[in-house]
């Protein structure tokens, strides 16, 4: 059920840093320290206004990514940035209806769109997906599923190929003890996710759909949570901004 695949590590860099400049040195200092090592996919995603001089500074062995883009047709979307124009800066990934856009911003329907507009266009769609809450009920199966379901229905399986899911539970994003989910609990949530999918496109397509972990990864969970929750990589918030962590958290994935 569980294909083992080169490890996804992906940057969620948010509205940091604040200037171009700390952009570059923190892309070029992490460059610089997993230089060595191989067999990791570790992607980017900076704010859209230093995506050009981070994939400059970054060269080929990091790829890029954006954290949204818009969709729709035509250009009078004032505020917007559409999917051409990232596509244009190199980038490879898209993060598709991450907790704190869908908060203020993306509706269902919209990240539905988003995620189609993104897999019809050749770009990666990173579709996230996490409960609020974890009651002792465990309805948060069910609001996983329906996110799930929603995103996904009408998609025609000759795109998933560019699909990743990265299941990020709301109340471990950005918490303050930085106390992620245990990789036991990852790991049921997993298979759960894969059955899901199983469902909607069949155990071969579903098979090859990597799914990612995020919410308060850091140097000391990573390692764990990605082998005994059996993901296939890490979305990480905070910590790939602190340079050391970040490539500790990668150094510690491939020992
Ligand atoms: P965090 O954020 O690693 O700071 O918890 C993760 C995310 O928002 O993707």
């Amino acid at each position: 059920m569980f294909k083992k695949t080169k490890p996804l590590i992906i940057a969620n860099w948010k509205m940091n840093p604040e200037t171009e400049q700390e952009a570059k040195t923190i892309a070029s200092d992490i460059k610089e320290g997993i230089k060595n090592i191989k067999g990791i996919n570790t992607v980017i995603c900076p704010p859209v206004i230093f995506i050009d001089s981070v994939k400059k500074t970054l060269g080929k062995t990091i790829l890029l990514g954006a954290q949204d883009a818009f969709v729709g047709n035509g250009s009078s979307h004032t505020g917007e940035i559409s999917l051409e124009m990232i596509k244009k800066t190199g980038a490879k990934y898209i993060l598709v209806g991450h907790s704190e856009r869908r908060e203020t911003e993306d509706t269902e329907e919209e990240i539905r769109e988003k995620v189609s507009g993104v897999l019809k266009s050749g770009l990666k769609a990173v579709l996230c997906i996490g409960e609020n809450e974890r009651s002792e009920h465990g309805d948060y199966y069910h609001e996983v599923k329906i996110q799930i379901i929603s995103a996904l229905t009408g998609l025609q399986k000759k795109y998933t190929k560019n699909l990743v899911i990265a299941y990020e539970p709301v109340w471990a994003i950005g918490n303050k003890d930085n106390t992620a989910l245990n990789s036991e609990s990852l790991y049921e949530m997993a298979i759960f996710i894969k059955k899901i999918l199983n469902d909607i496109f069949g155990q071969e397509i579903a098979k090859n759909i990597p799914i990612l972990y995020g919410g308060s990864v850091n140097k000391n969970n990573a390692k764990e949570l990605m082998e005994n929750g059996k993901v296939n990589g890490l979305l990480i918030g905070r910590e790939s901004l602190k340079v050391q962590n970040f490539i500790e958290i990668i150094k510690k994935i491939k020992a």
